[in-house]
């Protein structure tokens, strides 16, 4: 257990992602904006949650909706303005919230002017700040790599006859991260949002930023499965994860230092031993490499106990972990376990050691929505339609009340709102109270109370079958999480441990207070919270 030297609000906090065009419209379009978010403050107060985060808001093309930035340091008139932001963040702060953006370093829009300039001629200034090559001797690609959303990951450029990469779309030119140049233009990009104030960036596919310097072909991969996206073909040995990206990313960590309490996040999908690396060495990288594990571990109680046990035993001495249950480019949770057990998801989500984030509208039970081919807007579902890797269905609008576009906005959305908002919305759950939205409350609330929650070790305990168990001990408490992930009821017995104690708190939010003595009697989907019980009042 640590000290107070620990209580730091981002060890100690939520932090709730917000996907901007999604979650509030104020003028409108259809379409989420600055505005829209600053009147939900009060929502996220309540939730109690520490930081949002917002995807990008910065002037874009949209082709990747907002993740190709042709301006850096402007706002996107589709989200407002930069007055909008100043007002947000001003507004934010006095809540006590603090506010993280989207750092896209990897690549810009085409439309960027440093692109522009780099793609005019051989011999412009910002030629390399991009990564050209020659095409191979039959007139191809340069090499074999492959775009995460589908084809070659090289474009051929008719201006000057050479091709340049993209790890993403043709639209998005990954930057050249070996030119200083580069690195010295978005460190004082940085600086221009830290000094107004933002208390930190989520980075963008971190992994990638440096490439190997000969681009050698990508091996195959022999693990491949059909049907998954055709990038899974390669194993990007080449492309990504490359070891000078750690000098990098203590770079952009330095950055960050030179602004007091300030939050660098990674975004990394590496299996968890690599993912760690970049929390640097003597944890001069990332502060929280986002941990992505539970967005595609299997949802049974023995594999989970595993990879929990996993990446405790994997962490750098000193390093803080961190949980996601989803964002913006994953199947929504409640779609993945389903309703009952997104219950317990989020027990467990609230209660892990390290700091967690929610997505927007998880907390209200938001579907993975099945969007029909004419209504796709995602680029990556379009370039490689039908395996299922489609991102609209977990942006759909955030659903407010039961007026008719959900208090999203006035008029149709730009992506379809669920047909059960109606009955699933803030309004209705926020007054029922057991509803999943009660349930995060009491979660948070929770959290916030109990430093074994906040700050405490995690020890693992025994348990078979459906049964995921473990103790959280610190700050002079401790308490014990039994979480059933079936849909059967299950008593689990204490036999090597103690279960004495009384229920904080139900999934079902129907026990507080009872008293756990030799059993402990879980019904099916069900996950408690057990605390010591209080020394009676005198
Ligand atoms: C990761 C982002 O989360 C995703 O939405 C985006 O499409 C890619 N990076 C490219 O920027
Ligand atoms: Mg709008």
């Amino acid at each position: 257990m640590s000290d107070q030297a620990d209580m730091i609000w981002w060890k100690t906090g939520v932090i709730y992602q917000i996907y901007p065009r999604s979650f509030q419209d104020s003028d409108g379009d259809g379409v989420g904006d600055l505005r829209g978010i600053k009147r939900r403050l009060p929502y996220l107060r309540e939730l109690d949650v520490e930081a949002i985060w917002l995807s990008p808001i910065f002037a874009s093309p949209m082709a990747d909706f907002g993740y190709d930035i042709s301006d850096y340091t402007a706002i996107d008139p589709l989200f407002g303005t930069m007055s909008d932001f100043d007002a947000l963040l001003e507004a934010a702060h006095p809540h006590g919230l603090k506010l993280l953006l989207d750092l896209v370093p990897n690549h810009t829009s085409d439309q960027h002017p440093w692109f522009v300039e780099s793609r005019s001629s051989r011999d412009n200034a910002k030629r390399d700040w991009y990564l050209w090559r020659d095409p191979a001797p039959d007139g191809g690609p340069p090499n074999n790599w492959l775009s995460e959303f589908g084809g070659s990951a090289w474009h051929y450029d008719d201006t000057t006859g050479q091709y340049y990469y993209h790890a993403f779309l043709a639209q998005q030119p990954d930057l050249n991260w070996r030119h200083p140049q580069v690195r010295a233009a978005i460190y004082e990009m940085m600086r221009f949002w830290l000094r107004k104030g933002v208390d930190g960036f989520r980075v963008d596919v971190l992994w990638h930023l440096i490439k190997d310097s000969q681009f050698r072909d990508n091996p195959p991969n022999p693990d491949y499965q059909p049907g998954r996206p055709p990038h899974e073909q390669l194993q990007p040995l080449y492309s990504a994860d490359q070891p000078e990206v750690q000098q990098v990313v203590a770079e952009l960590r330095a950055v960050v230092d030179e602004f007091p309490d300030r939050l660098l996040i990674g975004e990394i999908y590496l299996p968890l031993e690599r993912l760690v690396a970049y929390y640097g060495i003597d944890l001069s990288g990332a502060h929280l490499p986002f941990n992505f594990a539970l967005l595609s571990a299997p949802w049974h109680a023995r594999a989970l106990a595993e990879l929990i046990d996993r990446y405790e035993a994997v962490l750098p001495q000193g390093a803080w972990p961190n949980w996601v249950l989803g964002n913006h480019d994953r199947p929504r949770v409640a779609s993945r376990v389903g309703a009952a057990q997104a219950r317990v998801a989020a027990m467990l989500l609230l209660t892990l050691r390290g700091t967690p984030t929610i997505y927007y509208g998880d907390e209200i039970g938001l579907r993975q929505l099945p969007i029909a081919p004419d209504q796709v807007r995602d680029p990556f579902e379009k370039n490689v339609p039908g395996v299922g890797v489609g991102r609209d269905g977990c942006r759909t609008p955030m659903q407010w009340d039961a007026s008719p576009f959900a208090g999203f906005s006035t008029v149709e959305p730009w992506l379809p709102l669920a047909d059960d908002y109606a009955q699933d919305n803030v309004v209705n759950l926020s007054a029922a109270d057991t509803s999943l939205l009660s349930l995060y409350r009491a979660l948070i609330a929770l959290r916030r109370r109990q430093p074994a929650l906040q700050l405490g070790d995690y020890q693992p305990l025994a348990a078979q079958g459906d049964v995921l168990l473990f103790r959280r001990v610190g700050g002079g408490s401790s308490l014990l999480v039994a979480l059933n992930l079936g849909a059967a009821p299950v008593a689990v017995l204490s036999e090597q441990f103690s279960l004495d104690g009384e229920i904080l708190l139900s999934t079902f939010m129907d026990r507080a207070g009872e008293r756990v003595g030799a059993t402990l009697d879980l019904r099916g989907d069900e996950g408690v919270i057990i605390g010591p019980v209080p020394d009676p009042i005198v």
